[in-house]
């Protein structure tokens, strides 16, 4: 799969979470074999660039691969002007969030509010694509809401701005993360256009990604909330597609030294006061699929310092490969 210039190394990908994708965890997604990641969204206001939130997501660093950089907005000069600001500090592509539902972000008539106006959404792409020398991707629901599912129509005009690839997830505004996603819409647009299509929403599984790879006739598949505590879903998948082969998990012993680099890397990341509050719902999807009945999560929650999340880490990773799981 191609996107502009870069030849991606499969058809799996990271989605765009905010509070989620930061560094340490596209690295470490990468890692297992995600074809792209992307960062979390980055406003396109520039007055709040200069916030801590806004420095780190636009640390820009090469270690995760192609440095691919989300931006939410709705005025087209500014997120012209945003776009090319992170090409400086080192994207290598651009990103248009259109499937936001948050109300705080869709009250600007940024993220999916955008799809309700398919002339600013011209328009917007239009200068975005102008703006920067790398590859401008876009990403959209189905529609703003189930009366008004226009996905096909967003992707054509896509197309038609030079955007070089486009995701979709399988619901609308309206849905939120209700209900299942829904994979026809995603076929129509595929049939549509002729641009890579990639095909979001509720991929928890090898076997669901290749049904909905198949089904949609999608050139590739995005994942999010199945790669959370799963970094490794991606190795399965990868190799299921692309190999025909079947990779199993890694053993205990290996997720137990990934987890607790991922957790030194946030702590490093956020620095020590930060880091230890982001690491705890990251140990709470890990041990939802290590160990869910354990009470370790509440332990865990209480500790209020870097240096003792790893080391209560460390006693309950020992704990459990001798084989006791009462923890
Ligand atoms: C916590 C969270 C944060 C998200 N943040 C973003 C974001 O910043 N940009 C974006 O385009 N989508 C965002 N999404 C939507 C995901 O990229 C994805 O489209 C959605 O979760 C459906 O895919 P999934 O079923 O594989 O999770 C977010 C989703 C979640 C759960």
């Amino acid at each position: 799969m191609r996107i502009g210039q870069y030849q991606l190394k499969n058809r799996i990908l990271l989605a765009p979470m905010a509070g989620i994708t930061d560094q340490p965890f596209r690295k470490l997604c990468a890692h297992y074999g995600a074809g792209l990641t992307f960062s979390e969204m980055m406003s396109t206001n520039p007055q709040v660039w200069h916030t801590e939130k806004s420095q780190l997501r636009l640390a820009h660093h090469q270690d995760a691969g192609i440095n691919a950089v989300q931006i939410a907005g709705a005025d087209p000069q500014e997120m012209a002007q945003a776009a090319q600001v992170n090409v400086e500090y080192g994207a290598q592509l651009i990103d248009i969030n259109m499937g936001c539902p948050a109300k705080k972000v869709n009250k600007k008539l940024a993220g999916s509010a955008l799809l309700q106006f398919p002339h600013l959404v011209r328009e917007i792409l239009g200068s975005v694509v102008n703006a920067v020398n790398v590859p401008v991707t876009l990403k959209i629901r189905t529609g703003w809401d189930r009366q008004h599912r226009n996905c096909v129509e967003i992707a054509q005009i896509a197309e038609q701005s030079g955007i070089q690839a486009i995701s979709i997830h399988g619901r609308t505004r309206e849905c939120l993360f209700e209900g299942e996603a829904e994979y026809d819409n995603i076929k129509a647009v595929k049939q549509a256009i002729s641009i890579p299509v990639i095909a979001n929403g509720d991929i928890t599984s090898v076997q669901k990604a290749k049904f909905v790879l198949d089904y949609t006739g999608a050139d590739a598949i995005m994942i999010g909330r199945g790669a959370l505590g799963n970094p490794w879903i991606f190795q399965g998948i990868a190799g299921l597609i692309e190999q025909n082969q079947c990779v199993e998990e890694p053993n205990l012993e290996e997720k137990c030294g990934v987890i607790l680099r991922h957790i030194e890397d946030l702590h490093q990341f956020y620095g020590a006061e930060k880091g230890y509050r982001i690491a705890r719902k990251h140990v709470g999807w890990y041990l939802q699929g290590i160990l869910p009945n354990s009470n370790f999560k509440q332990t865990f929650n209480a500790i209020t310092s870097a240096e003792q999340q790893l080391s209560a880490l460390k006693d309950f990773f020992n704990f459990i490969r001798y084989g006791n799981s009462n923890v």
